[in-house]
């Protein structure tokens, strides 16, 4: 069939042959000349964080010492006060940055005997410090069409002293998710040594999905977005027994998504197969087509509450650069046929894009104020839009022609991901409530950030209705809106083609 079915299962018969041992070692030899081969066709996941535009240099695992050693006598460096500056701060590069996903290609470690019939690698981060994340890949697994659960023959291995999770030890997440209950769930370990699995010709992946819910923006976009992690990591992670990695480019073709949740499809489902073009199958469906038994690969990805960016959300944090952030924008935007960042044909208003939540925190009088803002501030175009009337798509071209998003604290502000370079964020938030996770997204994509709590008391008409700020209308006096409305529209008076005076 393809190219790269034949190519794997050519790499997949000589591997076998060599034995899995000595590839480990061997591999080393041969995998640049590889590596070499394969650059034309592979999108590598490095490659397109490279080529976003960003002009600090991950953190790596490098000495500098040893790179001044090896480096060309003719080389001329740029002064050292440049390299010096543009150094991020590590603690950043390691949530936020490339060096998040190459350190977690550095941990992957075999949790199956070597003579176990499938494997098991998993992969553990630890950047916060409540716990591990984890996600995993195995190999070689069987599917039971009746019990409708994969077996996989794997002996576990003693990892005691490696200071990682064992296997039924990793980070359990709410609503039941995370690696630990998707592999309960939907994999049962053989320990079948002895027993030979003949792999497919063309393997195939399977990503096992259990999600959190399937309606809110900012959980399941940080699904999503770990799911995309996981699939770069693997991208970038040598394969155990062939020269290849564990994913490429090429298994897209056959690779499907697995729903193991019954949840309903939600807005952003489709963004499960990103890196998936068989159609997605659900292990209920009473009409589960018969699959081959033979599964190979599993995909069990890394939670969405075990993002990197989904942690210390009620504390500042100073990083302003997020390569991996932005690659996940570019790459939903680019699903739905957008072109992010590029220079866009600004409309000589600035368009001001007000969030109609119309179930909870409503914010009081607002159709007032926005009418006095609209008669007050010029060179602005309003626009109130309630985002859950409206598809995904519809949604992500209102973000992408946005120039400030206001809204009351909500997942619709996770639209700040969407908005066009230097845009302008401002959050209305419930009295008291010191949220930050919204304004550190804002920093790490380089938009302006704005804030202000509202006041506490209900007005006489819509008093508090219960004191929770989750239900609770917001009120804010209407000088206080016009002033951090003033701010926030100003501060674009003077980006890209606009040239109004203040
Ligand atoms: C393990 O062995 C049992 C009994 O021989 C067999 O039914 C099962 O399919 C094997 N499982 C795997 C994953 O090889
Ligand atoms: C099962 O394998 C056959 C041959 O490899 C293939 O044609 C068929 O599409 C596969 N079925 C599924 C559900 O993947
Ligand atoms: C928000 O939506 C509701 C329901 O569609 C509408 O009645 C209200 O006028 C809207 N508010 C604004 C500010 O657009």
């Amino acid at each position: 069939m393809s190219l790269r079915g034949s190519r794997r299962r050519l790499l997949r018969i000589g591997a076998s042959a060599i034995g899995v041992f000595f590839v480990l070692f061997l591999f080393t030899a041969y995998q640049l000349p590889l590596a070499h081969q394969r650059q034309q066709p592979l999108l590598e996941p490095q490659s397109e964080f490279q080529s976003s535009s960003e002009p600090q240099q991950p953190a790596t695992d490098k000495q500098p010492g040893a790179e001044i050693e090896n480096a060309p006598v003719s080389a001329l460096d740029l002064p050292p006060e440049y390299t010096e500056v543009k150094e991020p701060p590590p603690a950043c590069a390691d949530r936020f940055g490339t060096s998040y996903i190459t350190k977690l290609r550095d941990s992957a470690t075999e949790y199956c005997t070597l003579e176990s019939s499938g494997g098991l690698t998993c992969f553990h981060s630890k950047t916060s410090s409540s716990r591990v994340d984890s996600f995993c890949f195995a190999r070689g697994a069987l599917f039971n069409q009746d019990e409708r659960v994969f077996s996989l023959g794997c002996g576990l291995r003693d990892l005691d002293g490696l200071g990682v999770p064992k296997y039924k030890e990793f980070t359990n997440y709410w609503y039941d998710t995370g690696p630990g209950h998707t592999l309960d769930k939907a994999v049962r370990l053989e320990d079948n040594t002895s027993s030979i699995i003949v792999p497919e010709s063309i393997p195939s992946y399977t990503l096992l999905l259990k999600r959190e819910g399937a309606n809110n923006i900012w959980h399941s976009l940080m699904e999503i977005f770990s799911m995309t992690l996981t699939l770069d990591v693997l991208r970038m992670t040598q394969h155990p027994d062939e020269p290849l990695p564990f994913f490429t480019n090429y298994d897209i073709e056959n690779t499907q998504v697995l729903v193991l949740d019954d949840l309903e499809e939600g807005p952003y489902f489709d963004l499960w197969s990103l890196f998936a073009d068989k159609p997605t199958l659900r292990i209920n469906d009473p009409a589960l087509p018969f699959l081959n038994t033979s599964f190979e690969n599993l995909i069990v990805p890394l939670n969405g509450g075990g993002n990197p960016l989904w942690q210390g959300d009620w504390e500042i944090h100073t990083c302003d650069d997020s390569p991996l952030l932005r690659t996940f924008s570019h790459r939903v935007l680019n699903h739905f046929d957008f072109v992010p960042d590029t220079p866009r044909e600004q409309p000589p208003e600035i368009i001001l894009t007000f969030i109609n939540r119309t179930s909870t925190r409503h914010l009081i009088n607002v159709e007032e104020y926005l009418e006095h803002l609209q008669s007050e501030v010029p060179h602005i175009k309003i626009q109130s839009i309630d985002f859950a009337a409206i598809s995904f798509v519809e949604q992500l071209a209102v973000a992408q022609e946005t120039d400030v998003l206001v809204g009351v604290h909500g997942a619709g502000l996770t639209h700040g991901m969407f908005l066009p370079h230097h845009s302008a964020m401002v959050e209305i938030l419930p009295p008291d409530l010191n949220h930050k996770g919204f304004r550190n997204v804002a920093a790490l994509l380089d938009h302006s950030y704005f804030s202000a709590h509202a006041s506490k008391a209900g007005t006489e008409d819509k008093p508090e209705k219960r004191g929770d700020w989750h239900e609770d209308d917001v009120f804010i006096e209407k000088d206080k809106f016009m002033d951090i409305m003033n701010v926030a529209i100003k501060s674009m008076y003077n980006r890209g083609s606009r040239n109004y005076d203040v």
